[in-house]
């Protein structure tokens, strides 16, 4: 092997080791440079005998050539390599599972507050619904509940912070009752003429469901529930009609023909005569054992005329009942703070 051949030998074994750009340049310069290697050679060609130059001279540049086709090649083989190294450092793995977008659902509650609207919808039932920051007046005195009465303590009412135009403080709604009159105001303006004319005043038939709230807390109550309010107003409705009406609801809402309903007497300030509504099954984990669904009655005439509306034509019975045990009595449910405490393995499996 000549001198030439060793030189480039050498060149392709620096030129593969280098590993970046800038090791290769001086790679290069060592052999092709201004004062490489085989640059010095083709200086020295001057010195030699003419009859030597032109084979010497071939020779170099032979040489030349295959150090520049190294060079050439190393240089490609370090862009492979570059590339290579940014698509795998910008690699996506798509093998990697998706993240879900998990599906919601309706809460228990959501879900009995629309079976019910559903059910009085079809028997020809409005569904309102109101404020839950109340007045006095809406909360307690319209639904005959004197001011300083005993009856009003029944209801540990939560108190806001403002006073309404009366001077009296605001209160969270502690039932859904006040809708009755906020409703059956608005239903008698609306009717004003007819009503004042002697017509028949088209039916109030409403329910009004919506968050109540009481100062109280254990397994079977939460300071925030729900309640449902009805009223069915008229001139020729009856206690019968409650009967029916109330009847027909429950076994839509449990499925069911297999059961007793009892209207217990009881009182409250405005319904006169007022029943509470148990319910019992015959059959099933519950059998045999008296269950309060709801309260209602008669619309006590006070009550009535702060509709403004006539108690000696415009009769009629309204209940309130609780979504919240409806809904505990239909899946099986036994504690009630379940219901609120948003935790999802409870509530997942309602969906
Ligand atoms: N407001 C009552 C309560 O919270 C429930 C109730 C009873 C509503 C009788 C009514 C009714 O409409 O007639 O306990």
């Amino acid at each position: 092997m000549n001198d030439l051949d060793t030189l480039v030998q050498a060149a392709r074994a620096d030129f593969d080791a280098a590993h970046q750009g800038a090791e290769l340049e001086n790679a290069k310069a060592r052999y092709l440079g201004k004062s490489g290697s085989l640059t010095d050679l083709l200086k020295g060609l001057g010195a030699l005998p003419a009859a030597e130059k032109k084979s010497r001279g071939g020779e170099i540049n032979r040489a030349k050539a295959a150090i520049e086709a190294a060079l050439q090649a190393a240089r490609e083989r370090l862009a492979a390599e570059e590339l290579a190294a940014q698509l795998r450092a910008e690699a996506l793995d798509v093998t990697l599972p998706g993240r879900r977008r998990g599906t919601g659902g309706l809460h228990p509650v959501s879900r009995t507050i629309e079976r019910i609207e559903a059910i009085f919808a079809s028997m020809g039932f409005d569904v309102a619904e109101g404020p839950e920051i109340e007045t006095d007046w809406m909360s307690f005195t319209a639904l005959n509940n004197p001011e300083n009465h005993p009856a009003r303590s029944m209801q540990d009412t939560f108190y806001v912070d403002i006073k309404d135009n009366q001077g009296r403080w605001l209160n969270l709604r502690p039932h859904t009752s006040p809708m009755q009159v906020r409703y059956a105001r608005a239903h008698a303006a609306r009717h004003a003429r007819d009503i004042a004319d002697g017509s028949p005043m088209p039916e109030i038939r409403v329910i009004a469901p919506g968050r109540t709230y009481r100062v109280d807390s254990d397994a079977t109550h939460s300071p925030m529930f729900h309640q449902c309010e009805g009223l069915w107003m008229g001139e020729n409705i009856s206690f019968k009609d409650l009967k029916v009406v109330f009847t027909s609801f429950v076994r839509e809402f449990f499925e069911t023909d297999d059961f007793d309903l009892r209207f217990r007497p009881s009182f409250f300030p405005f319904t006169e005569p007022s029943a509470e509504i148990d319910i019992a099954f015959r059959s099933g984990p519950l059998a045999g054992r008296w269950l309060e669904v709801a309260g209602s009655g008669q619309v006590h005439p006070n009550v009535v005329r702060n509709y403004g509306l006539d108690p000696e034509r415009h009769i009629g019975f309204a209940f309130g009942m609780g979504p919240d045990r409806l809904a505990m009595l239909r899946y099986g449910i036994d504690d009630l703070r379940l219901m609120f405490d948003g935790d999802l393995r409870f509530l997942s499996q309602f969906n």
